[in-house]
């Protein structure tokens, strides 16, 4: 449930908003008094990964402004987003104690008008959904870019903070950006990870401790086919990394692409591109997990 603003404003310093208007005139008046913005926006439920995106928006700008909202036109998948973990009291704790100058969650009805709900919004993205996420979440990146497009009509940063775990992600929204022409600077910034390897990840909270560590196998399977990449043809790789993570009951592939970083197009020999990353989603029991490899 979310919490209502007003009554957490009582416990923190930094402003937290819920309407549109609100966070609007108060980044518009930061401008006005030449302050530099940096925007992180997210679900939630925020974690070590999340606060590294914080972190270095505080670090960069002179007002920071965080976004907490579970956009439900994002979700293809209507149990995943009422189950998706939401926190928005200890969230607010985190961002007030990392620096943050204001807080957003708003709620989806004062978010979004009706019509906007039923997402009708429809983006060309160039390919760059046809594979991966795109393809196994159909209508995904749509809702992500509606919410991202808006988010940024709302609070126009300098700059905006996305990591590289949603790989995908990052791409899309650096196309939308020179494709719709926001003069905002996209920083892209690096997967934080457990100790065991595995990928911070609001879902992580839904495993048990025991699927935690299965769950490690992912990225310690993806990390050692960088050792050896060179020696065999991609296709050999995709298959031994499949075999290597599925010999782990309970975790079950359900795409590993190899492909050309900036077009998010599989590649096919090694060659074939100076910046090439494997993306992989795998379910761990009914979780669904993503993460990324960087090969060249
Ligand atoms: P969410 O999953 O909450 O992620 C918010 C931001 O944190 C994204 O840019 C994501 O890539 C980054 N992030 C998550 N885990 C990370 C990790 N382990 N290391 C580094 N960065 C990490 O992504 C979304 O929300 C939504 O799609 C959103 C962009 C907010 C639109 O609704």
């Amino acid at each position: 449930m979310y919490l209502c603003s007003r009554f957490l404003q009582l416990d923190f310093n930094m402003k937290i908003f819920s309407t549109i208007e609100d966070v609007k005139s108060f980044v518009q008046q930061q401008k006005l008094n030449n302050q530099k913005v940096g925007f992180v926006p997210t679900m939630g439920a925020l974690h070590k990964g999340h606060l590294s995106l914080v972190k270095t928006a505080v670090a960069e700008n002179d007002v920071v402004v965080v976004s907490v909202f579970v956009n439900p036109t994002q979700f293809n998948d209507k149990k995943d987003l009422e189950v998706y973990p939401r926190n928005l009291k200890a969230d607010s704790e985190l961002l007030e104690s990392a620096g943050v100058t204001a807080l957003f969650a708003p709620t989806p009805d004062t978010f979004y008008s009706p019509e906007e709900m039923n997402n009708t919004f429809q983006f060309d993205f160039n390919g760059l959904d046809a594979v991966m996420e795109g393809k196994f979440r159909p209508g995904h990146f749509n809702g992500v870019v509606q919410v991202v497009s808006k988010l940024f009509t709302i609070i126009n940063p300098d700059n905006a903070y996305f990591g590289e775990k949603d790989f995908q992600q990052l791409a899309i929204i650096r196309y939308m950006v020179k494709k719709m022409g926001f003069n905002i600077n996209i920083v892209g910034c690096p997967i934080v990870r457990e100790e065991s390897g595995l990928a911070l990840s609001s879902r992580n909270a839904l495993l048990s401790e025991d699927q935690k560590k299965l769950a490690s196998n992912i990225y310690a399977v993806l990390k050692e086919s960088t050792t050896f990449f060179h020696m065999t043809t991609v296709a050999e790789l995709k298959e031994a990394a499949i075999k290597a993570i599925e010999r782990h009951d309970g975790l079950k592939v359900e795409y590993f692409e190899i492909v050309d970083a900036n077009t998010l197009l599989p590649v096919t020999k090694w060659e074939d591109s100076d910046y090439i990353v494997g993306c992989i989603t795998v379910f761990c029991g009914k979780v669904r997990l993503i993460d990324n490899i960087r090969y060249k």
